[in-house]
């Protein structure tokens, strides 16, 4: 249960509720226990009855009758409270849910690219949707029955033993079996269901990919290959659900089977009892009544068990992740960024997870308002440096300073408002396109997204769309190409209106006219920003101010356009080859 600790803090957030739970439960419970008294008290007036002569049809009949209005009236309070007691537990259980998911939610936000990288998407979903609702399971149902069995037991068995206590023992004799019976059959099914819901994620993550990579199935006619392959995991889902449905089965025969022999002891035991004088009859009726009712609380603990260790398993992955700090971590200065001037002094960056050293020793200054080129082949390091400027790393050795303050001195809020990010792949929501250039500037108005819209050479394409601006993209919406997801991603930097402006390679996908449109807009845009432009091609680059080429990690060459253009070297070749 240590793990399961850390959810106190709701359980404490919801006492009121809880212990409201706790009170309607105990009267819905007393007033379960009127429906046997009185059955039982039934029996023993006919009994009496046939025992008298001259008895009165009538008193019987209206002795009956009342009894009968009692059950009744008994069955229907007991049920409203039974039907409050879910209504407050179970929500209770909603609400912490709804409480965890959000936690977890905000601290997946948190964490830094790092984390992101170390976890599988699939993994971060089942924690905050499975791992999740296996602990309100813990919290909605287990609390509940727990709750319900205590008091039913304390008021049940201390009643039954007032009224009949050898008997009592006899009865309550097979319930230990049940439960642990139930237990072990509990456990089984959970071992068997999770290993279902195993295989049917495979099954469908498999045919999610199948169905995104459609096009390269058909066009290499992999059809049969991957219908076997689909065929192979449906045949393993289906023996498993076979499986469970087997062990599933002898659920309920097991319980009849119990209380069938708790019964049979009642019966007998009471019986002899009865024979004796000991007990009335009307006893021996209410007794065969209470091994029903507490049979299925007693079943209930064998099952509780089984969730309680299953949210226990559950939340130990939840305090795994919750337990995960981000490594890039605020910084406490209040400093705003002006002007942006960056410095990169003798800066080392080595990925933790691979050792990957991906830059070495770089040094540059970079004056406010002035373009950065940066020029390397693939592996280079250009886009490991945009992101030590975005702080989305920190570097291993040496230092990013902006402004003349470490970069990780800036609270995180200031330095990425003041960073427009054009990554290498830019990511598009599955919306509209003006809401996904609003990214940039939630409170832009229609004019601000077209005007970012035509800064970044893409207004036209946008017009041309039925819905225009409105038009949605992704998964139910228009397909974009490359170029368009670029210059839309360009348009959300450029709305936002920040003081430095990083494009990772983002003009990669864009045919040279529309390269040099954007180009010369930004050199308007860009006269107060700092800009790094990340680039393979030198027209990307010849008008900046500084240029740098790197090489594994390493600074090899810099300086302008022109003077690297007499310089014997990659920057030369690279020219050359561009210009054929
Ligand atoms: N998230 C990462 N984890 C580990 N290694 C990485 C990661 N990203 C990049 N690398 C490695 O760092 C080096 C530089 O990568 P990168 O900065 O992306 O180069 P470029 O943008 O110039 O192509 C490469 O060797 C690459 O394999
Ligand atoms: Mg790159």
């Amino acid at each position: 249960m240590k793990e399961l600790q850390y959810l106190n803090k709701y359980l404490y957030t919801y006492r009121k509720k809880l212990l409201i739970g706790i009170f309607i439960t105990i009267v819905a419970r007393i007033f379960s226990l009127f429906t046997p008294r009185l059955v039982g008290n039934s029996m023993t007036a006919i009994e009496r009855y046939l025992q008298q002569t001259a008895g009165d049809p009538k008193v019987l009949q209206d002795a009956l009758l009342l009894n009968i209005g009692l059950i009744v009236a008994a069955s229907l309070v007991s049920g409203f409270f039974t039907f409050l007691m879910r209504q407050t537990i179970i929500n209770v259980s909603r609400y912490i849910e709804y409480d965890l998911k959000n936690e977890i939610y905000q601290h997946y936000q948190v964490l830094c690219s790092t984390f992101y990288k170390k976890n599988r998407t699939g993994d971060l979903m089942s924690r905050i949707s499975e791992d999740v609702s296996k602990v309100r399971m813990y919290f909605g149902p287990a609390l509940m029955y727990s709750i319900n069995t205590v008091a039913l037991f304390i008021i049940v068995i201390s009643y039954m033993v007032s009224v009949a206590p050898s008997l009592t023992l006899y009865t309550l004799l097979p319930l230990p079996v049940l439960s642990v019976t139930i237990y072990k059959l509990s456990r089984a099914i959970n071992i068997r269901s999770t290993a279902v819901q195993e295989t049917l994620a495979k099954l469908s993550a498999f045919a999610q990919e199948t169905f995104s990579g459609i096009g390269v199935i058909k066009s290499y006619n992999l059809q049969p290959t991957i219908e076997n392959q689909f065929s192979f995991l449906a045949i393993e889902s289906k023996n498993q659900n076979v499986a469970l449905a087997k062990v599933q089965a002898w659920f309920f025969p097991l319980m009849i089977l119990l209380i069938g022999f708790s019964n049979l002891l009642v019966i007998y035991v009471g019986g002899k009892q009865y024979i004796a004088g000991e007990i009335e009859i009307g006893v021996l009726a209410e007794f065969i009544i209470y091994v029903t009712m507490l049979t299925w609380p007693v079943a209930t603990v064998g099952w509780v068990t089984s969730i309680v260790q299953q949210a226990e398993a559950s939340q130990k992955r939840i305090n795994a992740f919750l337990k995960e700090e981000p490594t890039i971590k605020d910084g406490f200065s209040s400093k705003k960024i002006k002007v942006a001037a960056v410095v990169f002094e003798e800066v080392s960056f080595v990925y933790p997870d691979t050792g990957i050293r991906a830059l070495d020793n770089v040094s540059f200054k970079l004056n406010s308002g002035e373009t950065l080129g940066i020029i390397g082949k693939t592996g280079a390091g250009k886009s490991t440096l945009l992101d030590l400027i975005a702080r989305l790393y920190d570097p291993t050795e040496g230092k990013v300073i902006i402004d003349e303050q470490n970069a990780s001195a800036y609270s995180l809020k200031e330095l990425r408002n003041a960073v427009g990010y054009v990554p290498q792949n830019p990511f598009l929501f599955s919306e509209s396109i003006e809401d996904n250039i609003r990214f940039g500037k939630e409170d832009a108005t229609l004019e601000e997204v077209k005007q970012a819209a035509q800064q970044a050479a893409v207004h036209d394409n946008i017009q041309n769309f039925k819905e225009k601006y409105a038009t949605l993209l992704g998964e139910r919406g228009v397909t974009l190409s490359g170029g368009q997801i670029q210059r839309i991603s360009i348009a959300r930097a450029l709305i936002k209106n920040p003081a430095m402006l990083l494009f990772d390679d983002c003009l990669s996908a864009v045919d040279a006219d529309t390269e040099e449109k954007i180009l010369h807009h930004l050199n308007q845009i860009s006269e107060d920003k700092t800009t790094c432009i990340v680039s393979h091609r030198v027209s990307s680059v010849q008008h900046a101010d500084k240029i740098i080429v790197l090489e594994e990690g390493k600074i090899i060459q810099q300086g302008t356009h022109l003077e690297l253009l007499k310089q014997p070297g990659h920057y030369q070749d690279l020219a050359q080859k561009q210009s054929d």
